[in-house]
């Protein structure tokens, strides 16, 4: 039997690169290993764009497109929608009773996200509930395996301590604990070299992007700021461009060489730009290409997930929530 994972991507606006590093490469690769649920989080979205729905929503199509374009399989892997499963919503109300304010408060990327995002007391309730409503998204398709970086382990233990107060609280065992699938963790800096790649941050480099795009990108890219010309000597480590190289050039030798001569002084920085263009092009153009193929296919796509695998994650997201309502309230439910 295939252990289930759950992975998802907030309907918040097209994948970048970071995401393919990140997530979507393991995915390609998951998909055959296990029985792979994709959720498009468009609720978890809404928490912090309810004002911009339409954002939402017209990220959907693209979502659906990134996923075709690096290799995702519909036929084997079940893309769904998080508002077309409303059982998910009451598998959350719950669970939610096994956590606590407490909790959520002193969760570290909701501490930080509500400093950036200014909340304060006004944190809207929608977006505080969410680390719980997530593990409501694992619970929904009986997920065992969730992906994620070292610094999401916890949001996974959390999980399991609400699973598993859950269970013990009614003597029953329904409800599984969910796991962490760790990954080699691939971190992509954004373009403004700042430690990662966000939309928010407007520093992305997108999957959808044109070679033309890709080629502006990358030329704005700061390197050394204290190296002037190309003869005086540079430095590597820290380098926003050689992190790229490092991550996307697969010519090592090259990279090698560049670093050599960029150390020395015996390198420009637009061939190091150039090489780098190169190198992430031929990254890109296949999942350029098969994104216009993907085009082609989309009703077909969106219909699949839209029919087929709502239906599908409905059922058994169904059977989760009337064994809840078994324990909880038998003849009553
Ligand atoms: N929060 C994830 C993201 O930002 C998406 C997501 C929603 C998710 N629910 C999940 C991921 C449950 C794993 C498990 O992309």
């Amino acid at each position: 039997m295939k252990k289930t994972i759950l992975t998802g991507d907030r309907a918040t606006g097209r994948l970048h690169v970071g995401h393919l590093l990140g997530s979507l490469e393991n995915r390609v690769k998951f998909q055959d290993e296990y029985n792979q649920f994709i959720l498009i989080a468009n609720i978890q979205g809404l928490t912090d764009n309810f004002l911009d729905p339409k954002k939402i929503r017209d990220s959907i199509p693209e979502l659906i497109l990134d996923y075709y374009a690096v290799g995702i399989d519909f036929n084997k892997s079940t893309v769904f929608i998080q508002s077309m499963i409303p059982q998910i919503h009451e598998i959350f109300i719950y669970i939610s009773n096994f956590a606590t304010v407490q909790q959520i408060s002193h969760n570290p990327t909701i501490k930080t996200e509500i400093l950036q995002k200014n909340y304060g007391e006004s944190t809207p309730l929608g977006f505080y509930i969410y680390p719980v409503h997530q593990v409501a998204d694992i619970l929904s398709v009986r997920g065992e395996l969730v992906p994620v970086g070292p610094g999401e382990v916890p949001q996974v233990e959390e999980a399991r301590e609400i699973v598993r107060k859950f269970n013990s609280t009614y003597n029953v065992n329904i409800l599984k604990e969910p796991h962490e699938l760790l990954g080699v963790p691939k971190n992509v800096p954004g373009i403004d070299g700042n430690e990662k790649m966000g939309k928010s941050l407007n520093n992305c480099i997108y999957l959808s992007d044109s070679e033309e795009e890709l080629k502006k990108k990358i030329f704005s890219m700061k390197t050394d700021p204290n190296r002037i010309h190309a003869t005086d000597p540079g430095t590597v480590e820290g380098n926003t461009i050689f992190i790229y190289h490092s991550l996307f050039n697969s010519n090592l030798n090259e990279v090698e060489d560049l670093k050599e001569r960029y150390r020395k002084g015996a390198v420009s920085d637009v061939e190091v730009k150039d090489k780098l263009f190169k190198a992430m092009n031929t990254v890109l153009t296949p999942i350029r290409e098969k994104r216009l193929e993907g085009e082609k296919l989309l009703n077909e796509l969106t219909l699949k997930v839209v029919n087929e695998n709502t239906k599908k994650v409905q059922s058994i997201a169904k059977d989760v929530v009337e064994e809840i309502k078994e324990i909880v309230f038998q003849s009553f439910k």
